[in-house]
């Protein structure tokens, strides 16, 4: 059993009265959540503390909510935009938690894969786990505000539908494809120019990958060593792709938010996925050039100087207006780059929801839609 978002449900009646639309669940909330441990192991965890009871999951939403006046007089309220902002954030941390999860389970898996990432970094396993235990407690996080909040949070739930690698160790529904990327390495480019998609500048791929795995598809042993490079030079450059975005979508959502409270958790959130892009971006650099012999070949960045390794920086760019200096800053941050209905097209063109029903891009482009509608009041 799950609680799903429906895009039909009428967003006025829910935010006019909140106890209408959480009794649409049957007084229950409903959370599913898998915590991952320093060995990548999978484990239940309640997202609520003191809420969940163990792998049941199953809660009154008078137990759930605890005492309202006591969170009115502490945290106050947010408004229907702000909920809808926080609802769309809520939607893309499962969906960035389920192929983190994805990676986690392979990256901690002995084998020719892991031995692969530990050739750009031996710390790449716990990083890939550490960011993926983050990704847990920003889904977590902002469903349980949203339910304080008495607003209704989001589980996609019903959509875990898309097959596991045949190899992968743990065999379940996923939400995300990790078998067919479309890798956009654009973001390598851009943040080493003073150029800014926000002003009309737009960059080429430093990598071209197109449809290529970034997990192992076949027994591990069946791929030559440089094949096996190849899929962890792709996992690398996809997570360096993933934080920038998400880094991106924060920040541009944050300027819609009302209240206080809604734009300190967006902006503490958006500073968690600057981090993460910025130890990827570090890595990414580590990636050994190779030719997967099957079409995919990753170049010495180091022999062109405009692509140098070590320009990790964000370089200064434009900003605000061309005629102000360069100032070094996430980008784009404009809706209609970067925002969430963007946001969604670009995760869909990267085959990310490669197999994914109509019903799922419809449920994601509505939420994106309330949450680029959102109103700084
Ligand atoms: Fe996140
Ligand atoms: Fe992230």
């Amino acid at each position: 059993m799950s609680t799903v978002y429906s895009p039909t449900e009428n967003k006025e009646t829910e935010d006019n009265c909140m106890k209408t639309k959480i009794s649409s669940f049957d007084d229950k909330i409903v959370v599913r959540t898998i915590e991952v441990s320093e060995g990548g192991q999978l484990a239940r965890r309640s997202f609520m503390k003191n809420i969940v009871l163990g792998g049941a999951s199953l809660l009154p939403i008078s137990v759930a909510l605890g005492d309202q006046n006591d969170v009115n007089s502490r945290l106050g309220s947010i408004t229907n935009g702000d909920a809808a902002i926080l609802r769309f954030l809520a939607a893309a941390e499962i969906l960035e938690t389920d192929f983190w999860q994805q990676y986690t389970e392979f990256a901690n898996l002995e084998g020719p894969y892991k031995d692969a990432l530990e050739n750009i970094d031996e710390d790449m396993p716990s990083y890939v786990t550490q960011n993926t235990a983050d990704e847990f407690s920003h889904q977590d996080f902002l469903n349980a505000f949203l339910v304080k909040m008495r607003k209704q949070p989001v589980s996609l739930e019903r959509f875990r539908t898309l097959p596991s690698s045949p190899v992968a160790p743990v065999q379940t529904g996923r939400l995300t494809n990790l078998m067919h990327l479309n890798v956009d390495t654009s973001w390598y480019l851009r943040y080493r120019s003073s150029g800014n998609p926000d002003f009309g500048d737009s960059f080429g791929q430093v990598v071209s990958i197109v449809d290529r795995p970034a997990i192992p598809v076949q027994d591990q042993s069946l791929y030559s060593a440089d094949q096996m490079q190849a899929i962890a030079n792709t996992a690398a450059f996809h997570f360096a792709m993933i934080e920038q975005g998400g880094s991106s979508l924060y920040d541009a959502l944050s300027l819609k938010c009302t209240s206080l409270l809604s734009l300190r958790i967006v902006t503490s959130i958006e500073g968690s996925e600057v981090a993460h892009f910025e130890i990827w971006h570090d890595q990414v650099g580590n990636a050994p050039p190779v030719d997967s012999g099957d079409g995919l070949t990753f170049p010495d960045l180091n022999l062109n100087p405009a692509t140098a390794t070590n320009l990790v920086m964000p370089k200064p760019c434009k900003f605000i207006s061309a005629d102000l200096p360069l100032c070094s800053i996430i980008r784009p941050t404009s809706i209609p780059l970067a925002g969430a209905t963007a946001a969604v097209h670009f995760l869909t063109d990267t085959g990310l929801f490669h197999g994914q029903s109509d019903e799922f891009f419809d449920l994601l482009l509505s939420l994106a839609k309330q949450a680029d509608e959102a109103v700084r009041e």
